[in-house]
């Protein structure tokens, strides 16, 4: 069966916009608990200012605790936003790193005090510096559905960006729905020519599911046979940068949808609603999508999951 990878981003991009700080060994439990759940791949921080996201402030402490709790180093990933952030997150065994340009001069101002083009060149110089230093990169293209400030953008400028990121090296050129304003049709206008230049295993989506249509992107990106997913346990997240957006899509739902479009994600539903319902409490929020409604309240015939997963 085809295998789907999901990174798991509610540490990072969840946490982030959440008002109330957790503590650090609250963040540790609930990395052990998605791990429990069969999430391989998990983005527990970001190394970014603490005075912008002071939500991130222990990403040190934290990187520390989990490299000691676990031998699976490689499932880490962290998020950095320049080349400070970069040297702080390779102290840590940390294989794979994620960095964001965002689509629009307005965006990267606010995200991080920077213009598009001088994003972009720190963008072109941490994929130098990943390269030598064989660190996986995602370079997250955000806003590539549409800007928080600026609204929809040419497809042609989400492309010559995503393009120019991918001819430099990222290893995966990671849209981002940052704002959840794109639907299926745009994201088939934007992946079917970079899987045609660039071939569909270095291409991932991270969608926020603001109106409601994560889903079906998602769908049509599986059908065009992308395989890498961004999501968060129960839907949780938002954007400190992005007023209005909603969590990302609910890991929950897009392992639902995943296994019943035959896609392989090694992900245990009954143990994921304990990582959500752990989520919810320490964040103290109304977490999970209809998916993780349905495992709650499902009866227990009609909605047995079947032995060795969905089918
Ligand atoms: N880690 C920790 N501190 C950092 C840092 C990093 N990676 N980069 C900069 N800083 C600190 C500087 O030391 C300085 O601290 P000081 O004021 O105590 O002296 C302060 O941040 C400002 O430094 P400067 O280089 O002028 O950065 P800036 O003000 O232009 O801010 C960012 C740029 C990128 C550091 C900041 O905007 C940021 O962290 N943004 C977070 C973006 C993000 O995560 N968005 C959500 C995810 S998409
Ligand atoms: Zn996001």
């Amino acid at each position: 069966m085809d295998q789907v990878v999901i990174n798991e981003v509610g540490l990072r991009d969840g946490l982030q916009n959440q008002p109330t700080l957790l503590a650090t060994a609250d963040k540790l439990r609930l990395a052990l608990a998605l791990q429990k759940a069969g999430l391989d791949h998990l983005e527990v921080t970001s190394f970014v200012s603490p005075r912008a996201i002071p939500q991130m402030a222990d990403a040190d402490e934290l990187s520390h605790a989990l490299f000691a709790a676990s031998t699976r180093h490689q499932d880490y990933a962290a998020l950095v936003p320049n080349l400070r952030g970069y040297e702080r997150a390779l102290r840590h065994p940390y294989r794979e790193l994620s960095v964001v340009v965002a689509s629009t001069d307005s965006f990267n101002r606010h995200n991080l005090n920077k213009s598009l083009p001088e994003a972009l060149d720190g963008a072109l110089t941490l994929i130098g510096c990943a390269r030598e230093d064989g660190v996986r990169l995602r370079v997250h293209l955000s806003g590539a559905m549409g800007c928080p400030y600026d609204g929809a953008q040419p497809i042609r400028h989400i492309l010559d960006l995503a393009e120019t990121l991918l001819a430099a090296g990222a290893d995966e050129l990671v849209l981002s729905d940052t704002i959840g304003s794109g639907h299926p049709r745009l994201a088939r206008a934007l992946l079917l020519p970079l899987i045609e230049g660039f071939g569909v295993d270095r291409l991932g989506l991270h969608l926020h599911d603001t109106r409601g249509l994560a889903l079906p992107i998602a769908l049509v990106a599986i059908d065009l046979g992308l395989r890498r997913f961004d999501a968060s346990v129960g839907g949780l997240g938002g954007c400190p940068y992005a007023p209005g957006a909603t969590g990302n899509v609910a890991t929950e739902s897009l392992v639902y949808l995943c296994e019943r479009e035959g896609l392989r994600t090694g992900v245990d539903l009954e143990a994921l609603q304990e990582a959500i319902a752990l989520a919810a409490s320490l964040t103290a929020q109304n977490l999970g999508g209809p998916v993780s409604r349905w495992l709650q309240h499902r009866c227990p015939v009609a909605g047995a999951l079947p032995a060795g997963g969905l089918s």
